[in-house]
Parts: C-alpha cells; structure tokens; sequence
C-alpha cells in the first residue's frame, strides 16, 4: 500500500514542491486548497498525476478537516498552509490567528480523536525568534520573543504541537524554518520583489523598487532543499523539533546590489525607501544553526543565497523576456 500524505497550503510554494516530491517517492497525495486560490500553474504536474487528488477546504473549518482525517486516515500529514506575510500580519491580526493559531489546534484534535498514528507536521518559522542581537545564531534552544501577531500565532501553534506530543503522544514535528526561496515564491515577498524588479527594470518594463528596510538581515534557503527536511522529519522513530537554515546571511541590501549586479544595473538608481513597507516592529536579525537536522537527519542545503537569487532572477528575466516579445508580436501585427 502507498503511503498516504495530506498537504495543506496549495498552490503554494513549499506546498507545490512538497507535493512533487511525495508523487516522486509513491504516494497517494491529498492536496488541500481554500476556495479562489489565485491561479497559479505551479501544480501542473501534481495535477496531472492519477496518484494527486485535490481537495478544497478551508483549514479554519473544524469540522471540514476532522471529516478529511477521518476519511483518509493519513500516514502524513503537512500543514503549510498559512497567513504567511508578517507585514500583512499587522494589518490581518484575526485572520492570522484563525489561520496559523486556531486551525492548527483544530487538526491536532481530528489526529487525536480519529487518526492518532498520523505523522503531523508544523510550518513552524524564525519568526518565532523576533528581535535578537546581531550576529547571534539560532538553535532549537533559543528564546522565542515574537514581535508580529504572525510570530505569536505561530508560537501558539508550535506549543500546541510540543503539548499534544507530549500529553498525547502524537507524533507532531515543527520545522522551524528560516527564510526559504524560489522561482516560485509569491512576488510580495522580499527575495522575489527584489528578481522580478530588477528583471523588470532590465527590461524595460518597470521604473524603481519601491523597499522598506533594506538594513534587514536574512538567511535564505532553496525551499525545495526545504521541503525534503519536513519530509525526513516524519521519517524519524520519534518525533522532534528542527531548525532548517544555511547559516550564511546577507542584508536586503547586499541582495539588491547583488541582482544589480547581474542585470548590470546601477544599484543607487534602481530602488527608493518607501515607508508604505516599513513594519511596526521589525525582525532584524535571523541566522540558524541547523547542525541538528545536519546531524539527526541527515540533511543538507546545496544553495546559498547568491546562487538561490541568480536562479531566481534569471527565472524572472525568462519570463518577463517573454512578455516583451510577445507585446513586439502583437503591435508588429498591429503595424503591418
Ligand atoms: N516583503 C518585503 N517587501 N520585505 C521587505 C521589503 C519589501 O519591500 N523591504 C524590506 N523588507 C524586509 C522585511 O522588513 C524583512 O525584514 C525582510 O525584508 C524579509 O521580508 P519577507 O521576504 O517578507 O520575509 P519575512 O522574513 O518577513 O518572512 C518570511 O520568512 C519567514 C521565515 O521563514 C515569510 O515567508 C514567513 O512566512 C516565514 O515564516
């Protein structure tokens, strides 16, 4: 018999290279997303597979989830879905906390009640950590102090899984994700704004970045390196918490000069600060330590943040390179 996985949080990125990865190891993946997810095409391929099966649901719908568990009886099952913008965060506090907070006690208790054996992962995020002095490195032992109501719906969330764990003996996990990036990352985040700008003012096609801090510290990752940890996680004998990050960082800065430099722009004329993505409270500075996950399961990252940004800019230029010439094509009909 397959394995059996649900994963919350299509289309999305992570959810998108997750489910590829699980239909490329044999499993029967259910794929749950809420009704009017914008359109995207990153599920193409998991669409096209007889061993995907789609499902629309809302995870805030308590009832709607425990009838799935119960249903399917999963060997796996992935929550990413979330409200996962922390700017957004501040303007959303109650969707954020349904979403991130709520929702998550709402499927540990359909796993306890109806699907005890389900293997249960959390997204849970480097968020978690908030305001922390420069230059210190982050492990499963350090102080989480949020400082978004994205962080403390999360912190919620990742309690919750430690409490279920540990009153009930699921086998509940929390990955503890730093920043993770891709082609496929959603243009309001900062990485992806940064390629498909500058891609776009390569060609032509867009004036300025319009940024908020630029002094902000990060440490980036390929999500589909990302992906595969949450995988090996539920592969363990007992269920743990893990840190997935490279360790390297670099400012938003140095990731705008860098895209400039290879689009061969000048970095002092393509952005302008705009207070309008200033936050309330900032995050400052995140850099992990995964030794743990290195160590216990094996994991490694083959990305750094220059070689993620280079594969993601040149993503973008393809596309955008793309609209332009067919823009040509059609005012060349138009003309001729
Ligand atoms: N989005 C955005 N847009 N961020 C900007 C901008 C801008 O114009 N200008 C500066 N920044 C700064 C933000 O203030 C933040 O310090 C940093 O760039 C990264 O912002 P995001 O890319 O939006 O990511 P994040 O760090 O806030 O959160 C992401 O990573 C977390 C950790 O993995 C999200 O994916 C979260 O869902 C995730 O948990």
């Amino acid at each position: 018999m397959n394995k059996k996985a649900i994963v919350t949080g299509c289309p999305g990125q992570d959810a998108s290279y997750l489910c590829e990865s699980l239909l490329g190891k044999g499993y029967e993946v259910y794929g749950v997303q809420r009704r009017c997810t914008r359109e995207n095409n990153f599920m193409n391929f998991c669409e096209s597979n007889s061993s995907f099966h789609s499902v629309t649901m809302d995870i805030c719908d308590a009832s709607g989830v425990t009838d799935l568990v119960h249903s399917i009886q999963p060997d796996e099952y992935y929550n990413l879905a979330a409200m996962s913008h922390v700017g957004q965060s501040f303007k959303e506090p109650l969707t954020t906390v349904m979403t991130d907070g709520y929702a998550i006690a709402a499927v540990l208790e359909a796993i306890r009640q109806h699907s005890p054996k389900t293997k249960f992962y959390q997204a849970s995020t480097s968020e978690l950590y908030g305001k922390v002095e420069d230059g210190t490195i982050l492990n499963e032992e350090s102080l989480f102090v949020p400082r978004s109501p994205y962080g403390a719906a999360k912190l919620y969330a990742h309690n919750m899984v430690n409490i279920y764990r540990e009153a009930y003996g699921i086998f509940g996990c929390c990955g503890i994700l730093f920043n993770h990036e891709s082609p496929r990352r959603g243009k309001e985040f900062v990485t992806r704004k940064i390629t498909d700008g500058i891609a776009g003012i390569k060609l032509g096609l867009k004036d300025k970045l319009k940024m908020g801090n630029i002094d902000a510290v990060r440490d980036w990752g390929h999500a589909r390196d990302y992906v595969e940890a949450m995988h090996l996680m539920l592969q363990q004998d007992t269920p743990d918490d893990f840190v997935i990050a490279t360790g390297k960082t670099a400012t938003v800065k140095e990731a705008i000069q860098y895209v400039c430099g290879l689009a061969d722009l000048d970095f002092d004329n393509v952005y302008e600060i705009n207070e309008k993505y200033m936050r309330p409270a900032e995050v400052p500075y995140l850099c992990g330590d995964a030794s743990k996950a290195k160590k216990v399961l094996n994991w490694t990252t083959s990305y750094d943040w220059k070689s993620l940004l280079k594969e993601m800019y040149e993503s973008d230029l393809e596309t955008l390179s793309g609209v332009v010439y067919n823009t040509m094509d059609a005012s060349k009909e138009r003309f001729f």
